[in-house]
């Protein structure tokens, strides 16, 4: 099984934007967590990361016949991208929506999530521990 990984705009910045909210460790620190992971669970996995939206989309849709599930934090775009979601609807591949911090007990905005609604599951609150749960979720299924 193969799994794309896909990492939304500042998730980059992790280390460095708002240690007290993300913590701190660093991007890489999450790309080889997810690698491990995946490893122990038995499974291939590849990750991107974009700050733009359409970058997401096009990985999005480059899925298509090179993976069979996706987990994604579209993190900004959660909240905003129909496009995001159209694109995770297109290509109609199981999906799990990650986010590290909490964002049901954060701002307002950060509640609604057009992501999720092409998402089997959406895992957030737990840090890098999420990435690996969304996974296992995959695998379950
Ligand atoms: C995030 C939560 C989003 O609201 C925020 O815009 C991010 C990161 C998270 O992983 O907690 O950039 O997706």
């Amino acid at each position: 099984m193969k799994i794309r990984v896909i990492n939304g705009p500042n998730l980059n910045m992790l280390g460095i934007r708002e240690p007290e909210i993300y913590g701190h460790e660093t991007y890489a620190d999450l790309e080889a967590f997810i690698y491990r992971g995946a490893a122990d669970l038995g499974v291939e996995v590849d990750i991107f990361q974009s700050n733009h939206e359409g970058a997401l989309v096009d990985c999005i849709q480059q899925c298509l016949g090179t993976a069979d599930a996706i987990v994604i934090n579209p993190a900004a775009y959660t909240h905003t991208s129909v496009a995001i979601l159209d694109a995770l609807k297109a290509v109609g591949l199981p999906a799990v929506e990650v986010h590290l911090s909490d964002v049901r007990s954060r701002e307002d905005f950060r509640r609604v999530s057009y992501s999720s609604r092409a998402c089997m599951a959406a895992i957030a609150g737990l840090g890098f521990e999420g990435y690996r749960r969304a996974i296992q979720q995959i695998i379950a299924l």
